[in-house]
C-alpha cells in the first residue's frame, strides 16, 4: 500500500529524520531528502538510498528559516517526484538559556525552523494530498509540546505551537483522506542533545555516558534513551492503513515522562 508513495522528510541528513528515511525506504517509499549539508554530499546521500533500496530520491538543502526557499523546495519536489504523499516535519534545533537571557536571534531561528517551517511545508503540500484524497502529515514535536522545562522557552513555545497546528490541520482535512499527527518523543540519541550532555558532563565532572544517563533519568522514568529508528517505526505505523483513524493526535513516546 505504501510502496511507490513519495515521502518528504525535513532534516533527514541526521538523527531521527535519517533513521526514518531508512525505515520508509525499506518499504519502497520514494524519498525527498533534506537537510543542512552541501549539494554534493546530499546528492551522494540520495544516490546511496537509490542504489540500496531501488527507489527514486531527490535532495534539497533549503534553509528552513527562509519561507521563499521552503516554497521553492516544495514546488521543485512536487515537480520532480509528482506529488508529496507523506510529509514529515522533522527538522529542528535547540538552544537552552533562561527566558530572561534568551538571545533574540536564537528565539527567531527556533520559531522559524521548529514551527513556522511546518506551516509553510503543510500549506504547500496539502493541494497534492487533497487532489489524491490521501495524505499523511507527521510532525515531530516533543514532550516539550506537552510540558515545559526550564531554559527551553523558544523550544517549548515552538513545540506547543506544532501541537496546535496539528489539531487544526487535522480538523480541516478530516474528510480528505489525510491524517495529521504529532509524535512527542522524550530523549532520543541524536546530535541535537549533545550540548546538553556536555554541559552536565562539565558541571558534574562525569564522562559522556554517565552524563547521558543522568540527563535521561532526570526526566524519564524509563531509564533509557530512545534509538532514532524507534521513531521511524512509529512514523511507518502512522502511515499505514491501520492508523487511518488516528488524526489530530499528539502522541507521547517518552518513557512515561509525561505520565508524571
Ligand atoms: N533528540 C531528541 O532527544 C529529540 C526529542 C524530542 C524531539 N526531537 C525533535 O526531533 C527532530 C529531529 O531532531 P534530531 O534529534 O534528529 O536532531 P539532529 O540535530 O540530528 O537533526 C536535525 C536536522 O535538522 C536539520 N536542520 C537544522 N537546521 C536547519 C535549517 N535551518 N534548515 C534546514 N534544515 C535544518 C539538520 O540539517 C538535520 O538534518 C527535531 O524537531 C527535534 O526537536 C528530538
Amino acid at each position: 500500500m505504501l510502496k511507490g508513495k513519495v515521502a518528504l522528510i525535513t532534516g533527514s541528513t541526521s538523527g531521527i529524520g535519517l533513521a526514518a528515511a531508512h525505515v520508509l525506504a525499506e518499504q519502497g517509499i520514494n524519498l525527498v531528502l533534506h537537510g543542512l549539508m552541501s549539494n554534493q554530499e546530499g546528492t551522494a546521500l540520495a544516490e546511496n538510498f537509490t542504489q540500496q533500496y531501488k527507489i527514486n530520491t531527490t535532495f534539497s538543502n533549503a534553509d528552513l528559516r527562509d519561507p521563499d526557499s521552503i516554497h521553492t523546495f516544495i514546488d521543485n519536489a512536487i515537480t520532480k517526484m509528482g506529488s508529496i504523499d507523506i510529509l514529515i516535519n522533522n527538522a529542528g534545533i535547540q538552544h537552552t538559556e533562561s527566558a530572561i537571557n534568551f538571545p533574540l536571534n536564537k528565539w527567531n531561528d527556533i520559531i522559524a525552523i521548529n514551527l513556522s517551517a511546518s506551516f509553510h511545508t503543510i500549506q504547500k503540500s496539502l493541494p497534492s494530498m487533497q487532489k489524491n484524497k490521501w495524505g499523511r502529515i507527521i510532525n515531530i514535536a516533543s514532550v516539550h509540546g506537552l510540558v515545559g522545562s526550564v531554559n527551553k522557552s523558544a523550544y517549548c513555545a515552538a513545540k506547543h505551537g506544532i501541537v496546535g497546528l496539528t489539531k487544526v490541520v487535522a480538523l480541516e482535512n478530516a474528510e480528505q483522506g489525510i491524517t495529521v499527527n504529532s509524535i512527542c518523543p522524550g530523549w532520543v540519541d541524536t546530535p541535537l542533545i549533545n550540548d546538553q550532555i556536555k554541559a552536565i558532563s562539565e558541571k558534574e565532572n562525569l564522562d559522556f555516558e554517565d552524563a547521558k544517563y543522568n540527563l535521561v533519568t532526570a526526566k524519564q522514568p524509563l531509564p533509557e534513551m530512545m534509538n532514532p529508528r524507534q521513531i521511524g517505526e512509529f512514523i511507518l505505523f502512522l502511515c499505514s492503513d491501520s492508523a487511518r483513524s488516528i488524526t489530530g493526535s499528539s502522541l507521547p513516546m517518552d518513557g512515561a515522562w509525561t505520565a508524571q
